[in-house]
């Protein structure tokens, strides 16, 4: 088995060779953190959008959904603190010349004290068997203890320095902490500084009355400036939700790691309006289904987990995330935040509108708490693509490499292959095509022989091929092979189209 690295290169590589994702502007040597979707990626793409679009704006009545444009007025990210408070710590490493996250360095730090614990753990249990009792075994250990305590001490005073933006602090903590650079192994770091990470530019044609504008680095204030529009035009009663796909702009500090963090990507985002005092049943609520979102993908529940945050961005007042266990380790591909009345009240002061909704109910105005899920939609393309990627030895000694991608996200729905290029199969199966294609993305292919071809397949994730035989022309049966288990049967031409449809929403 690959290691994890080597997984994940060879997921990279996959999705370039077969036409999932290739990198930005690439035969100027690429842009950094920026990706463009092949043929095959813009269709898996365009499937997980549907799928979350589905789940949240049509099977709830009361969400609704919402298109906002990228530009906004610059006074936006005044009011919802993006332009002063949407920064990341940075530190340089003066020998290695690499730029990082403070805040990442620290945490990482962290998790290395909290795998040592579990190291621990799983050595002791290995050595006790079955007397062996975990929770006595981490309150009492004194090398757990001792580290436990590490990491409390940390967390109580890293995380009040960065709310103080005490960056002198953070820095001694680091060196205190002894942290060196991954690439330089050296200590010799520069000071810890705040960089703003949204993209800007210029708005109007002559310099003296261009007005600076930002790149959205969220959809989330598209929804919160329309809130009264949406409320009023789609009469919706509290708690209701907007939700929006789109584009959101980031110049990310550390921008490695694929699809994972992007300088240009994309968010599903629903804001979720609801009474004050509410605010944190919607909150369970939420997090609960969209747990249940991701496990209804096909993907085992092991590979995700949660994480409740300790440091809550500047409008929230509880936020976890959920994490999902990439070839690079677990990380953030959702965002579940209580958000409070922050944005809508700051909108309120600054635009000096009312936000405020009147609840028939109590009698009462007042401005709506709101309950956020944020998921970014390239961190979901890559979850599938890579929970789907296996290479399998076959029993005649034979090698592939199969996407195990569920079926209704599948690029390709279905294969329509005639078994050779003459005696009239290519003409059969066009007409098996055209009879088809309204409903499903499929894919016609004649050349090459049938077994590569049937590879080819299972590389870009179709769950099914319909072969065109010399049977076909005399009793109008097709053969549908299954990707995963490579098996065929025969079924009348007749029956494909349901057939397909019970096969295909799985
Ligand atoms: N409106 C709330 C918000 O934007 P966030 O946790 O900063 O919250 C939400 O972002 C989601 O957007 C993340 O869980 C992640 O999936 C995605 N995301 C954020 N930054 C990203 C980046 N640089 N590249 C790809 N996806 C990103």
């Amino acid at each position: 088995m690959a290691s994890n690295e080597e997984l994940f290169r060879k997921i990279i590589a996959h999705a370039k060779e077969y036409g999932f994702v290739f990198p930005s502007s690439e035969i100027y040597d690429g842009l950094s953190a920026v990706y463009d979707y092949g043929p095959f990626g813009v269709e898996l793409k365009n499937n997980i959008k549907e799928y979350w679009w589905k789940s949240m704006v049509q099977y709830h009545e009361n969400i609704v959904g919402l298109d906002a444009a990228i530009f906004m007025h610059p006074a936006v990210w005044k009011a919802s603190g993006h332009v002063d408070a949407f920064n990341d710590p940075m530190i340089d490493n003066k020998d290695s010349k690499k730029r990082y996250r403070a805040d990442v360095l620290v945490e990482d730090f962290i998790l290395k004290l909290e795998d040592k614990i579990e190291k621990e753990a799983e050595k002791a249990a290995k050595r006790f068997g079955d007397t062996f009792d975990g929770k006595m075994f981490r309150e009492t250990n004194p090398r757990v203890l001792e580290n436990l305590q590490k990491i409390q001490e940390i967390k109580q005073r890293f995380y009040p320095a960065l709310e103080r933006n005490d960056l002198a602090d953070v820095k001694l903590l680091i060196e205190e902490l002894g942290i060196v650079c991954p690439i330089s192994g050296s200590r010799n770091w520069t000071e810890v500084r705040q960089f703003n990470l949204m993209f800007s530019t210029q708005m109007g044609s002559v310099n003296e009355d261009a007005n600076t504008i930002f790149l959205r680095p969220e959809t989330a204030q598209g929804i919160f400036v329309n809130f009264l529009n949406v409320q009023k035009s789609a009469r919706m009663k509290i708690p209701f939700g907007i939700a929006q796909i789109g584009k959101a702009f980031r110049n990310e500090i550390v921008a490695r790691q694929f699809l994972f963090r992007m300088r240009e990507f994309e968010q599903m985002e629903m804001q979720y309006f609801v009474r004050p005092g509410e605010e944190m049943k919607w909150y369970s609520y939420w997090k609960d289904e969209r747990m249940k979102w991701h496990l209804s993908l096909g993907i085992p529940a092991e590979k995700y987990r949660f994480h409740d945050h300790d440091k809550l961005a500047h409008y929230a007042n509880a936020a976890a995330d959920i994490e999902f266990e990439f070839p690079i380790g677990f990380k953030e591909i959702e965002g579940i935040h209580s958000r409070t009345n922050f944005d809508l009240g700051a909108h309120q002061e600054y635009s000096g509108k009312k936000m405020q909704y009147f609840d028939q109910e109590l009698d009462e105005r007042y401005v709506p708490y709101v309950v956020e899920t944020s998921i970014g939609l390239d961190r979901t393309f890559l979850a599938v693509l890579s929970n789907a990627y296996r290479e399998e030895k076959l029993d005649d000694g034979s090698e592939r490499v199969v996407l195990g991608i569920p079926a209704r996200l599948a690029p390709i729905k279905v294969a329509i292959l005639p078994l050779i290029k003459k005696d009239g199969l290519p003409e059969k199966a066009r007409e098996l095509m055209d009879t088809l294609k309204y409903d499903y993305r499929c894919f016609y292919e004649e050349k090459d022989t049938i077994g590569r071809r049937y590879r080819r397949m299972d590389a870009l994730g179709t769950p099914y091929c319909l072969t065109v035989d010399h049977q076909t022309l005399k009793d109008d049966t097709v053969t549908i092979r299954d990707r995963d288990t490579m098996k065929q049967e025969r079924i009348r031409i007749t029956d494909v189209s349901i057939v397909l449809r019970e096969k295909v929403a799985k």
